[in-house]
């Protein structure tokens, strides 16, 4: 594996001469963020060498080098979910690469539901933990040294410091938040009316279908973590018999967009400070 991600690597520091240490995944509907980078590269995913190659036509995806606020960025548009087939090796290949690359810092949004009966559609999240309920374990097999070590601790997976920054950028620009647990769960269902009352009962706050293979893997190899749900869709609402549908979860995720922009392009110049 190690030398198919040194391949991937070599092939991508050929193509910008920017040395990110910041990486930022752009979850559902948080494309926006992409107008707070100045573009320097653009790379599909299907043109780089041993990278994960996309099962859904038409959304292949691509790396972005370029900078937000003058600092360097690598940020992937469209990440690789378990439930689409992927195994967790493929899920987390860009971590391992993050890493290789010299990223020091991950930044990481994504679409979820609320369990937190306080939590409303559009609400942003600040991620202070995380419980891990997906099938496989993207570290299970053989551990490579290279990246970490066989056991790794978790206690500061999304990490204080960032989490703390990430609050005094938020109480600067008024951006309202919350703070709390994601699960992540497998999908591609939504949940239940019973198993959102578990999720609850076990100390979520939120629950989708990403983030944790992605955080597990990158804290693993040293990489400092951040990491933002937005409530697409309360499930409180489930209680009510009301249906989430994709389409919804869209159409809500773009009402925090604007706030989501700010946060992370102040936040980018916070970390760039560390
Ligand atoms: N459940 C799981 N994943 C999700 C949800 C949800 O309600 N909303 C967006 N992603």
């Amino acid at each position: 594996m190690l030398q198919r991600i040194e391949a991937t690597c070599a092939y991508l520091k050929s193509k910008t001469s920017l040395r990110p240490e910041i990486a930022i995944i752009l979850g559902t509907g948080l494309g926006g963020l992409v107008e707070e980078i100045k573009i320097e590269t653009e790379i599909p995913y299907s043109e780089i060498p041993n990278f994960v190659q996309s099962t859904v036509k038409g959304h292949s995806g691509k790396l972005i080098f370029g900078t937000i606020a003058g600092v360097p960025v690598m940020a992937m548009q469209g990440r690789f979910h378990f439930y689409e087939g992927y195994s967790m090796q493929d899920v987390t290949y860009p971590e391992r690469v993050m890493k290789i690359m010299g990223i020091k810092y991950l930044m990481v949004s994504n679409a979820a539901g609320g369990l937190n009966p306080e939590f409303k559609a559009g609400d942003i999240m600040l991620i202070t933990d995380h419980i891990n309920l997906f099938p496989e374990h993207p570290l299970r097999g053989k551990n490579d040294e290279t990246f970490g070590t066989r056991f790794p601790d978790m206690n500061n997976a999304y990490n204080r410091d960032i989490f703390a920054r990430a609050e005094s950028v938020a109480a600067k620009n008024n951006i309202p938040y919350k703070k709390g647990v994601y699960v992540g769960n497998q999908g591609p269902t939504f949940e239940t009316v019973a198993e959102y009352k578990y999720f609850r009962l076990i100390g979520g706050d939120t629950v989708g279908m990403s983030t944790v293979p992605e955080i597990i893997v990158a804290h693993w190899c040293g990489i400092k973590c951040f990491g933002v749900s937005i409530v697409s869709n309360a499930l409180g609402d489930a209680l009510n018999g009301i249906e989430t549908s994709h389409e919804e979860v869209q159409k809500n995720t773009n009402m925090a967009k604007e706030y989501l922009k700010t946060l992370f392009r102040d936040l980018v110049v916070e970390i760039n400070k560390m």
